[in-house]
């Protein structure tokens, strides 16, 4: 096929064949097609978009370059979940494990932090230890005892989504919602799912700052899963706030484990809740149990030994990444808080070191925020609204000033 003529159909409008499709994820896998013919084609899809049809053609193609998981016949249900991503959301951390106490195996591929959006990988690895890097056997040998893995995309899952992902990533071609779409669920497919919950973020925190946009995203993603075979359960949750009330690698898994005793913020427990019951063949009761009880966090410590994690750094996680300079944000006003902007934070984060600007950058496991103020809480003028975990005190002090940029209360 003549990539020059495909590249151009999809320049003028027109949609593309299911061969032209499979063919351009082909080439560009083993190399025949160049970055610059994929820019061009990513640009186009970009401004002209792709159908349902379209859509679920290039997922397929993306799934198609790598290997999927198997699991043996006598395996329970297999499900997942995935979120397109907000500031403070560790429900991973916490939902995977959780599930696992259900009759259910959870084969969780995450990524890593990009953008101003937390990755769960980067989390897990503030964990002294903790191996993200499994192979096939290893995570299947895991799910048959302990019902759950969470692991990075192997060389072998996607290939074509690796290479692609980060071609827009440096091409301004990210925000897409048939490149989103086919980027997610082909990896998601890869675990070979009976079931997946999509949690949609829309608002300040998130890629789609919009409603509308959420819900455009949330019925790609369904329609191409429901194409596979796949049940797919999509919820769509506000991201203008960050979630929960610790922002920052380290912190989260703190807060994560907190929420594993039964304990930590209400609205991580309660978006952990209700996007495992979508999943999950118990109810909301029965799973809040499992958090109270301490049964979810046993699963949680048994998948960190088995990552070959400390798991014994769990029960004093605070002291395990301690930035050298923790400063307390102190609220400028009196009044009920309206706004704790989540991109500002999530942006503020990236400059103290927790995130990345580019692919191989190196983040800083101990900074970030913790015990920040929720929306609708009432403060008076010098309460605390936030601690900020600092390398340094200049960066300290660049950190409240940003955070307090997107801080209000009226
Ligand atoms: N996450 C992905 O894996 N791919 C995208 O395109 C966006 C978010």
């Amino acid at each position: 096929m003549h990539i020059p003529s495909i590249i151009e159909r999809k320049r003028d409008g027109h949609a593309l064949t299911d061969e032209e499709i499979r063919e351009v994820i082909v080439s560009y896998t083993q190399g025949t097609m160049p970055d610059y013919q994929m820019s061009a084609l990513a640009m186009a899809i970009f401004f002209r978009g792709m159908d349902a049809r379209e859509t679920t053609s290039l997922t397929r193609a993306m799934l198609e370059s790598g290997e999927r998981m198997h699991y043996p016949d006598d395996a329970p249900r297999i499900v997942d979940k995935h979120s397109t991503g907000g500031v403070g959301d560790k429900v991973s951390l916490i939902l995977a494990p959780l599930l696992a106490c259900d009759d259910l195996w959870i084969p969780m591929i995450s990524g890593r932090g990009l953008g101003i959006t937390g990755g769960t990988l980067d989390k897990l690895e503030s964990i002294p230890g903790f191996r993200v890097g499994l192979s096939h056997e290893e995570a299947v040998r895991q799910l048959q005892s302990i019902g759950v893995v969470m692991m990075g995309q192997t060389g072998a899952i996607c290939p074509a989504d690796k290479k692609l992902y980060a071609l827009r990533d440096v091409t301004a071609t990210v925000p897409s919602i048939p490149l989103i779409t086919s980027s997610i669920m082909s990896k998601k497919l890869a675990e070979s799912l009976d079931t997946l919950v999509l949690d949609v973020k829309y608002g300040s925190g998130a890629f789609m700052k919009a409603r509308e946009e959420a819900g455009a995203l949330g019925e790609a993603m369904r329609e191409v899963g429901e194409a596979m075979g796949v049940t797919i359960r999509v919820c769509y949750n506000a991201m203008d706030e960050p979630i929960g009330c610790a922002v920052g690698n380290a912190l989260e898994v703190a807060e994560a484990i907190d929420i594993l005793r039964g304990r930590g913020p209400r609205d991580v427990r309660e978006l952990v809740l209700s996007l495992a019951s979508e999943v999950s063949q118990v109810d909301a009761a029965q799973l809040g149990r499992w958090l109270d009880d301490g049964t979810a966090l046993g699963k949680f410590r048994a998948m960190v030994a088995s990552q070959g994690g400390d798991a014994a750094s769990l029960d004093r996680f605070e002291e395990v990444h301690r930035a050298p300079v923790i400063r307390e944000i102190r609220s400028p006003a009196s009044g009920v808080v309206t706004c704790v902007d989540a991109e500002t934070v999530g942006r503020a984060c990236i400059a103290l070191g927790a995130g990345r600007s580019r692919a191989d950058d190196a983040i800083d496991p101990a900074v970030g925020f913790d015990r920040i103020v929720k929306v609708g809480a009432a403060v008076q003028t010098g309460d605390l609204a936030a601690r900020v975990h600092a390398r340094d005190e200049a960066g300290a002090i660049e950190a409240e000033k940003r955070f307090l940029g997107g801080f209000a209360c009226e």
